[in-house]
C-alpha cells in the first residue's frame, strides 16, 4: 500500500516509516518541521534503500492536502501530525485545538472525498484520566486536565462521528502509552527541543553530562515506591503496531492500546537505565509535577487477540538504544 504519513519526520512518525517500508508499503510524509528536521527524510531512506516523497506542508491546509490526495493514489493515512507538549497546551489552548482538531477534521474531509478508506489515528492513554489501571479500550473515559489530552478525546469524537456517517471508512483509534527507545541504527529517536519534559530524554541527558541531575516528580504516591508508574513501550513495537493497524483496518470504528501491559516507577526505570548502560544518573527527588496521576499502565488483552500484535522489546532494551541514539 501506498501510505500518506502525517508527521511522518517526528518521532513515533520517521520509526513507523521506517516499519512501514520494510514491511513493503511506500511512504509520503507530509509534516510541517515544526518539530523535527528535513534530514529525517534522507535517513529513512538511508535506513531502508527506498526513496521517500516528502512534503512540507501544514496538514490544517485545506488546499495543500488536497493536491496530495489528488496527486497521488492513496491507500491509507496515518495521522501522527500534532503538537503534544501538556504544559504549553494550558498557555496555549488555541494553538492546540487548532492544530490537532483542524488537522483531523482535513484529513478525514479528504479521506472521504478522495475514497481513502484506512485512516489510523496516534491518541493517547491520556483519555483514560484517573481511571483504575490497568486501562481499558472499554472503560468510561474521564476528563483529562489539560488542552492537549481534550483534543485526543475530541479527535476520537469526530472520527466516531465521521464513520457512523461514512460506512465505507474504517478508523484505528490508537491509544499509545509512554514510548521510549530509538531505532537500533541509533540514526533516529527522540530529540526534543530545549529542556525535555519527558523522564527518558531527561534521563539520557543527565547521563551525558548535559543537565546535572534528574529531578523526580514525588515519591509518596501509592505505588510499589512512591513515584510514578507508567507503562513504556520501545518506540519500534509501537511502530510495527501501526504497521499491523493500517494493515488490519475494517470498516467501522476500532480502539486499541498501545503498550506492554507493564507498569515501571521512575526509580525503577533509572535503575535499569544505569545497569543496562553501567553509568550513573544522579537524581533528587523534588514536589510533584501538577497534572501527574500516580500509575498508567494498559491492559494489552485486545490487541493481542484481534490484531495478533504486542510487544516484543523490555525496558532493558529500551534503556540501551535510548542511551546509543543520545550518544550518537
Ligand atoms: P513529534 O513532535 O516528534 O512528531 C509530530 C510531528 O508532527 C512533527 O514532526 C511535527 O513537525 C509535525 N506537525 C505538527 N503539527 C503539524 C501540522 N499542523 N502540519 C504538519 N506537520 C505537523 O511527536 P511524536 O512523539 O512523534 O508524536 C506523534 C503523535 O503521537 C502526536 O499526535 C502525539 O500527540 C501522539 N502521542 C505521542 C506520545 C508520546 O509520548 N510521544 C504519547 C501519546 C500520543
Ligand atoms: N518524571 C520525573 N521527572 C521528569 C520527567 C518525568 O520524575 O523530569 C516522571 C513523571 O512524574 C511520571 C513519569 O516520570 O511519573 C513519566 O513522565 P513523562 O513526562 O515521561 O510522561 P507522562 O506519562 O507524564 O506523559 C506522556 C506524554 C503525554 C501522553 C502520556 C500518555 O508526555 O503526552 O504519556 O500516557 F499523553
Amino acid at each position: 500500500m501506498q501510505i500518506l504519513v502525517t508527521g511522518g519526520t517526528g518521532y513515533i512518525g520517521s520509526h513507523t516509516c521506517v516499519s512501514l517500508i520494510e514491511a513493503g508499503h511506500s511512504v509520503i510524509i507530509a509534516d510541517n518541521l515544526s518539530n523535527s528536521r528535513y534530514e529525517v527524510v534522507s535517513i529513512i531512506e538511508q535506513i531502508t534503500g527506498q526513496r521517500v516523497i516528502f512534503y512540507e506542508v501544514d496538514v490544517t491546509e485545506e488546499a495543500a492536502i488536497a493536491e496530495i490526495f489528488s496527486k497521488h493514489k492513496i491507500d491509507g493515512v496515518i495521522h501522527f501530525a500534532g503538537l503534544k507538549s501538556v504544559g504549553e497546551s494550558v498557555e496555549k489552548p488555541l494553538l492546540y485545538y487548532k492544530n490537532n482538531l483542524l488537522s483531523t477534521m482535513i484529513l478525514t474531509d479528504a479521506c472521504i472525498k478522495y475514497g481513502v478508506n484506512r485512516f489510523v489515528f496516534s491518541s493517547s492513554a491520556t483519555v483514560y484520566g484517573e481511571n483504575d489501571v490497568p486501562f481499558e479500550e472499554s472503560m468510561t473515559l474521564k476528563p483529562t486536565t489539560n488542552p492537549y489530552g481534550e483534543t485526543k478525546v475530541m479527535s476520537e469524537r469526530i472520527l466516531t462521528d465521521v464513520v457512523q456517517s461514512n460506512p465505507e471508512l474504517g478508523v484505528m483509534l490508537l491509544r499509545y502509552f509512554n514510548p521510549v527507545g530509538a531505532h537500533e541504527s541509533g540514526l533516529i529517536g527522540e530529540a526534543p527541543n530545549g529542556i525535555p519534559n519527558n523522564l527518558m530524554p531527561f534521563v539520557t541527558q543527565v547521563a551525558k553530562g548535559k543537565l546535572p541531575k534528574l529531578h523526580v516528580f514525588g515519591d509518596n504516591y501509592p505505588t510499589v515506591d512512591g513515584t510514578g508508574v507508567r507503562d513504556y513501550i520501545h518506540v519500534v513495537d509501537l511502530a510495527e503496531g501501526h504497521v499491523t493497524a493500517i494493515e488490519q483496518v475494517t470498516r467501522g470504528v476500532r480502539i486499541y492500546n498501545l503498550g506492554t501491559g507493564r507498569g515501571t516507577s521512575v526509580l525503577e526505570l533509572v535503575k535499569t537505565f544505569e545497569e543496562a548502560n553501567n553509568i550513573e544518573v544522579p537524581y533528587e527527588i523534588i514536589e510533584r509535577r501538577l497534572g501527574d496521576i500516580a500509575s498508567c499502565y494498559a491492559n494489552v488483552k485486545k490487541a493481542k487477540k484481534e490484531l495478533g500484535w504486542v510487544a516484543k522489546r523490555d525496558l532493558i532494551a529500551m534503556c540501551k538504544d535510548s542511551w546509543h541514539f543520545e550518544k550518537k
